[in-house]
């Protein structure tokens, strides 16, 4: 358990070689398989990413030679198996560059992080008239444990508005954080691909006193994410999009923010001494973490972070940049269809779109039949669809394994959808 005693050095800077993009293809399983026939061309990574070999292996090791519960046993299993899930948080806390491990706390996934900020810091913190600035692009997660909230006292919720070209409008700032509190953001939206200026939101936002909570669900799988750098008060990503397992994800907190806050939800783990009368708290992290956790999730995530970080989140971010402004150029070629969000040089591998006169349901159920997968529909994002007005849009979104003949598939297949329903 003394491992979350580590105080890590901050990262230096290090450029990576490029890797080779096709090889990294090799490392995914799944990619190898057909779909109704057809080569999987998978263009959904911002719902969830696929898995390398690493990451299969480093969970299946575990279930086969370790399994044992944390914490709990002096016997051999359980020290090794504390031993690898602990070692996994220290070095998630290393890819964002954390102080300590102290200060990753093991959650479900983004939501479960993010509802961890709603319920524990935000109700010992918020009280009639504070207000919680959000945006209009933010995803059902970062809106739903507010609205909740607000619900349940007279918090007041302010939303950042977005332009024509699916950028923030921050020409009111100044204004808008007035009697702020919280300011809970997406640092990058799973719809539009925006990447928010989020360093000069956070330095605006500590000049009046506000905390900032960024839901990097979309940002620390894609592209560098250096907690210390940015001053970020609270952080909260997901294993899934970043090459690791479901059910595991991240809340990052300043370690005095995540000293101060009461626990989240109660039980095993989480206590020092339980009475009839009540209980006492344990230490970071583990205050925060009731139950028996995911333990080969937490594994696997371990892996993942292994895994890209050898990639070079620089080459990653890159990599999708350059697919990402390929795959506009071509569909915005295309007559009849219209692209959402601004340019490759603000977006990181998002192109959401529609087809005049096209259901988002039926471009993507005949591009399956294509072997082609690619998410439809509001995206966990209804109050954007609003905005933009929309019912629904069609969305491919790219990772390390996505190629430029995967967006050349894409646009055989738009052309193909268009010819149907000509
Ligand atoms: N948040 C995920 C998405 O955008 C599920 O698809």
């Amino acid at each position: 358990m003394m491992i979350a005693n580590i105080e890590l050095p901050s990262q230096t800077d290090r450029q990576l070689p490029t890797p080779d993009w096709n090889r990294v293809r090799t490392d995914f399983p799944i990619l190898s398989r057909t779909v109704h026939g057809k080569p999987l061309v998978y263009l959904d990574s911002t719902a969830t990413s696929q898995k390398p070999q690493v990451v299969l292996g480093a969970m299946d090791d575990y279930y086969r030679t370790t399994n044992a519960n944390i914490h709990r046993g002096v016997y051999e299993l359980s020290e090794v198996a504390t031993d690898r899930y602990e070692k996994a948080r220290a070095r998630i806390a290393h890819f964002i560059n954390a102080k300590s491990s102290r200060e990753i706390i093991y959650t479900r996934n983004t939501t479960e992080a993010i509802n961890l900020v709603a319920y524990s810091w935000a109700r010992a913190n918020l009280c009639d008239g504070d207000a919680v600035l959000l945006s209009k692009m933010e995803h059902h997660s970062n809106l739903v444990p507010w609205h909740i909230l607000a619900a349940e006292r007279g918090i007041e919720l302010r939303f950042l508005d977005v332009d024509p070209h699916g950028l923030l409008v921050l020409d009111d700032l100044d204004a808008m954080l007035r009697g702020v509190k919280l300011v809970s953001l997406t640092h990058m939206s799973n719809v539009l691909g925006t990447i928010n200026p989020v360093e000069e939101i956070i330095a605006r936002a500590h000049e009046v006193g506000a905390l900032v909570l960024l839901d990097a669900a979309q940002s620390v799988p894609h592209l560098p994410v250096d907690v210390r750098a940015l001053d970020i008060d609270f952080l909260a990503f997901s294993g899934h999009k970043m090459c690791g397992p479901t059910g595991i994800g991240i809340l990052y907190g300043k370690r005095k923010l995540l000293e101060e806050m009461p626990p989240f939800l109660g039980g095993g783990d989480m206590i020092g001494v339980v009475t009839l009368e009540g209980f006492t708290t344990n230490e970071l992290p583990w205050k925060f973490e009731a139950g028996t956790p995911a333990i080969a999730e937490a594994i696997g995530l371990g892996a993942a972070v292994d895994y890209i970080s050898a990639l070079g989140m620089d080459n990653v971010h890159a990599h999708e940049q350059e697919l990402t402004a390929y795959a506009l150029d071509r569909m915005r070629d295309l007559p009849g269809v219209t692209v959402y969000g601004p340019d490759a040089e603000h977006k990181g591998g998002v192109v959401a779109f529609d087809i005049e006169g096209v259901h988002p349901h039926d471009v993507a159920t005949i591009l399956d039949g294509e072997g082609i997968a690619i998410r439809a529909g509001h995206h966990c994002c209804q109050p954007l669809m609003q905005h933009l007005n929309v019912p629904a849009l069609c969305r491919a979104s790219f990772y390390v394994y996505t190629r430029k003949e995967d967006v050349d598939a894409l646009v055989e297949g738009v052309k193909k959808v268009q010819g149907i329903f000509k």
